[in-house]
């Protein structure tokens, strides 16, 4: 069977990840989180003071791109793929509010962004892989076979990323959560470069009420449908 490029876009927690990992996982393709280069970028900002946590130092970060080095691995026993930011295990970390509350403000850069797309083309040298984010179906791989877009209301993002957190561990506030949401909504859909916005090739997917199952499902059926003979 043919291999191709699948780009999932859409708005911050509506489970891209979720779907795009695990429909990776069945049709047996790589996984690439462009999100997860983005906040380890942000990572890195806050790990060396470039950013206090509110704002970012704009030359400081422009002067220490070169020293970001972001990867990806594959957990041999759960089969995730791992960040790594500089060699270092960030998997955990990128996720946490303060990572989320600049990731934002980070990922409008435009040396920032093309870094990142550098790097993300290089990835997607061989096809056989899908990759979700915001741009990957409009920027980085506008000949992607498959594109999808995905979106759910703000609040059942909200409610999701609560429910992640509380999960593993933290005590988060979903009015907090939901704010974040909102915030980063504006910011990624008004952005001067790349902004999130739905590909004209692309299929327009609401989960807000389906479950995860009719989710893969639905992926399952037309990456099918696309690269059937
Ligand atoms: O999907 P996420 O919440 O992990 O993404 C983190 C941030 O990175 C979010 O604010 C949007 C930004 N991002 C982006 O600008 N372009 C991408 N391709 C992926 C994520």
């Amino acid at each position: 069977m043919r291999k191709i490029t699948i780009a999932i876009d859409g708005f911050s927690s509506c489970g891209k990840s979720t779907m795009a990992k695990s429909l990776a996982r069945s049709i047996g393709y790589l996984y690439f989180d462009s999100g997860a280069m983005y906040r380890a970028v942000s990572l890195y900002c806050l790990e060396q003071g470039i950013s206090d946590g509110d704002n970012i130092d704009v030359e400081k970060l422009k002067a220490s791109m070169h020293k970001i080095r972001i990867t990806f691995e594959c957990d041999t026993e759960t089969k995730n793929s791992i960040t790594f930011l500089n060699g270092e295990n960030v998997e955990t970390e990128i996720r946490s509010l303060r990572v989320s509350r600049i990731v934002s403000k980070v990922a409008a850069l435009d040396f920032v962004r093309s870094e990142m797309i550098a790097q993300q083309r290089e990835m997607g040298k061989q096809k056989g892989f899908v990759m979700d984010g915001r741009d990957i179906g409009t920027t980085v791989f506008p000949d992607a076979e498959m594109k999808i877009f995905v979106t759910a209301s703000a609040e059942v993002r909200a409610q999701r990323r609560f429910d992640e957190l509380k999960n593993r561990g933290d005590n988060p506030d979903y009015n907090e959560i939901l704010e974040n949401v909102l915030q980063r909504d504006h910011l990624d859909q008004t952005r001067e470069i790349s902004p999130l916005r739905k590909a004209d090739d692309a299929i327009l997917l609401d989960n807000s009420h389906m479950t995860l199952d009719e989710q893969q499902d639905w992926l399952y059926k037309k990456f099918s449908e696309l690269t059937k003979e």
